[in-house]
């Protein structure tokens, strides 16, 4: 009987994390969206493919991108040699989650 409950209540719990996942982004934390989709060209926040846009807030402010919601649009307005990143690559969440990751990690 007990058991039953916990089989249904884990079921319950499993559903609604993947409904989640699919409408508000992946579950993952910022830095690991960051690492997957960012630091090929960006590593540990630099710029590997054009050097003087690195990703630390000094360098992004010279740049006029001071709030998360720039690098998010940065991301689905790129310049020259970087990756689109549309809503369908990276839902909002997502970008929002990486764009915090950025500003909290980069000085
Ligand atoms: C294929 C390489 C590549 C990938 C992948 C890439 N970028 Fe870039 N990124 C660039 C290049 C090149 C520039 C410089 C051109 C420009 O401003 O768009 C740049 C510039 C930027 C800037 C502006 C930096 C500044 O100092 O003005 C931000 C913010 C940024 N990228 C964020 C991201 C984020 C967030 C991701 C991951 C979701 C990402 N980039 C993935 C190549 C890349």
């Amino acid at each position: 009987m007990a058991r039953g409950v916990v089989i249904v209540v884990l079921t319950i719990g499993l559903a609604a994390c993947s409904g989640e996942a699919g409408r508000s982004g992946s579950g993952l934390p910022g830095g690991e969206l960051f690492l997957r989709h960012c630091s090929g060209c960006h590593p540990d926040g630099g710029n590997s493919k054009y050097p003087p846009k690195s990703l630390d807030r000094f360098t992004l402010a010279a740049n006029g991108i001071r709030t998360a919601d720039d690098i998010v649009d940065k991301m689905r307005n790129p310049g020259q040699g970087m990756t689109r990143f549309d809503r369908q690559a990276i839902g909002d969440a997502d970008a929002r989650k990486i764009a915090d990751y950025i500003l909290a990690t980069f000085r």
